[in-house]
């Protein structure tokens, strides 16, 4: 089931989320329903709180290309184990912050754990795109944005222009 994705400024897109304790059939009906929300947006990644939920919960999947296998990562509480010291920079966006894209400089690979979808430890190493994703994804469950990164101006300016459309969307 697609669910809504809450737009900025929201007071859940600021808070810390909780540990997810236990990999229930209802926390993988949920990741499903986050995957399909994210196709369907279109984007390549999407955290809990973006739909309202409170959980150390993540989707994700930067395979791009068209006609390329897709590789939908379903992430429970995700850990940055590792940052390499070297940078890469991206244009980022967000699907809570929509048609607002700003480069954000961040570590070019990091070593991610976490939980999948049936409860097992994963660890992987990842890079390009996928370790930007990821960073973006795992700051979300700490109610960091990507905006965040910017300076005062720039995210005051982007918050205003996402406060606009909030009222807009409200009226419909
Ligand atoms: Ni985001």
């Amino acid at each position: 089931m697609k669910r809504t994705i809450l737009i900025h400024p929201d007071p859940r897109l600021k808070k810390v989320c909780a540990v997810v304790l236990d990999v229930s059939d209802a926390m993988r009906a949920l990741a499903d329903d986050m995957l399909e929300t994210m196709y369907d947006a279109p984007g390549v990644g999407l955290a809990a709180p973006q739909i309202g939920v409170m959980e150390r919960l993540v989707v994700l999947d930067c395979v791009k290309e068209d006609g390329d296998k897709p590789r939908p990562l379903v992430m429970f509480n995700p850990e940055i184990i590792s940052s390499s010291d070297e940078t890469n920079v991206y244009e980022e966006g967000c699907l809570s912050i929509p048609e607002q894209y700003a480069e954000v400089t961040r570590p070019k690979e990091v070593e991610v754990a976490w939980m999948d979808r049936d409860g097992n430890a994963q660890r992987e190493v990842f890079d390009g795109l996928w370790a930007t994703c990821a960073q973006h994804e795992i700051d979300h469950l700490d109610g960091k944005l990507f905006i965040d990164y910017l300076k005062p101006l720039k995210r005051q300016m982007i918050t205003r222009k996402m406060q606009k459309l909030k009222r807009e969307m409200a009226r419909g």
